[in-house]
């Protein structure tokens, strides 16, 4: 898998580093192309009055997310605002150590039920347990979210688009209907909750409102949607190649993530076999829901699906239709309500101490979601296409998009036996 990357850092450390291998030359790239998807992740929505600086994140948000003002450096892998093929680091500040720095803070030896204070101090034997919280925060996902944004850059040269959008929070679910994904992704980015239906978002909102009152967390479900994708990425022929397996592990390594679900998996569960996989009908493209790649030339005709059930991936590969990832957050584990843990310095049964924390982050969530996506599919769409530079790429791409099946040479011809 041509693509990887590594984060480093604190939440409360001076810098966080993400560095991306593998991203062919030739990208165009500056921070410009990354610091709006830092900004979301921050909470601030598009066009929200006064930019960045006045914005206000939503309601439920940590503090903190107003005292940040993530941006983007690139540090290495761009020369004149292009990718060179070497590896790309970036950095982003975190305003917040200047406070921290030279301070003398108690230890903390009471464990968050849901956090990984206790996991990480019994794995790595500390005493106090900021060292597992500082990692485990997800303050990390500002790096990853700045290298899903080159990622994303990347998918754009090929028409891929990958947007996000709430559908639930705290148990206030959002009616979309046949909304098509693009309006959905749209509506999502001008709304509080990151939600594309008004009247939820209203009712999310007010769920927030009253948890804070309460002092309570919650968690919800958001979507992440991939349009534009050709036939062809991942592979069925080994597991670790299979694209579905490798969007879900993605989207359950972000903090909090714990359950995924491609396309309709749950409903589909409950139905039978003809209620649910997508038939393959001969057809006009037009035909197709929500995008134009989910065809593929056949003969004189085109070979479609009306539905797409699947969520765009069969054994493992995509099919050109959408793909549709639901994912689902747990609430946030820093309560102000304690909950009952144990003192790991006396021994003894302890409550909880709250220290500034999000209420509720599903609004946040998805662009994380996002990042990942993107990062997952431009490894797979490498891996389609080989090359070490954009220039190599994209007439290989444009070759894929006028493929034809009965141009395809088989391996074998006659039927099939085993010897
Ligand atoms: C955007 C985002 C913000 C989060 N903010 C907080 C927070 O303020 N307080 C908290 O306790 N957990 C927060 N979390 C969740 C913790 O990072 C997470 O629960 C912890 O790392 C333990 O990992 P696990 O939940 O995956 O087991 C947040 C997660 C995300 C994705």
């Amino acid at each position: 898998m041509p693509l990887r990357f590594l984060t480093s850092g604190e939440s409360h450390g001076p810098t966080l580093t993400a560095i991306l291998e593998g991203m062919p030359a030739g990208l165009p790239l500056s921070p410009d192309d990354i610091n709006p998807d830092l900004a979301r992740r921050q909470g601030i929505r598009r066009g929200d009055p006064g930019g960045r600086l006045e914005s206000r994140p939503y309601i439920g948000a940590s503090p903190r997310m107003k005292l940040e003002r993530d941006t983007a450096t690139l540090v290495g892998g761009v020369m004149a605002g292009v990718t060179i093929g070497a590896p790309i680091a970036l950095q982003v500040q975190n305003l917040d150590h200047a406070k921290w720095r030279g301070k003398a803070v108690e230890p903390m030896t009471v464990p968050r039920p849901g956090h990984a204070d206790l996991t990480g101090a019994v794995k790595y034997g500390y005493s106090d347990l900021r060292m597992s919280l500082e990692r485990a925060s997800a303050r990390e996902t500002t790096a990853r979210v700045a290298v899903g944004a080159v990622c994303r850059k990347f998918l754009a040269q090929f028409g891929v688009r990958v947007g996000s959008y709430v559908t639930e929070i705290g148990g206030v679910a959002a009616a979309l209907g046949e909304m098509p994904l693009e309006e959905r992704i749209g509506r999502a980015l001008d709304s509080e909750m990151g939600c594309p239906d008004e009247a939820a978002s209203l009712a999310m909102h007010d769920r927030v409102q009253q948890i804070m009152q309460d002092k309570d967390t919650l968690g919800g479900v958001f979507e992440v949607a991939a349009l534009g994708l050709p036939p062809g990425l991942g592979s069925h022929v080994h597991w670790d190649r299979r694209l579905s397996g490798r969007l879900a592990q993605a989207m359950l390594s972000i903090h909090a993530m714990k359950g995924v679900e491609i396309g309709e998996a749950f409903a589909n569960a409950k139905r039978t076999g003809t209620e649910v996989h997508d038939e393959i009908v001969l057809g006009d493209r037009r035909q197709t829901t929500d995008d134009d790649l989910a065809f593929i030339a056949h003969r004189s005709s085109f070979i479609v699906r009306k539905t797409n059930r699947a969520g765009g991936l069969e054994g493992g590969i995509t099919t050109g239709q959408p793909i549709i990832l639901r994912v689902a957050m747990k609430p946030i584990s820093t309560t102000l309500n304690p909950l009952m843990s144990v003192d790991l310095a006396t021994g003894e049964p302890a409550a909880t101490e709250y220290e500034r924390s999000d209420f509720c982050a599903v609004p946040r969530a998805g662009v994380i979601g996002e990042a990942m996506a993107c990062f997952v599919l431009a490894d797979a769409l490498l891996e389609k296409l080989g090359g070490d530079s954009l220039g190599e790429m994209l007439p290989r791409f444009e070759a894929l998009r006028q493929m034809r099946l009965e141009d395809v040479p088989m391996l074998n011809e006659s039927q099939v036996f085993w010897p």
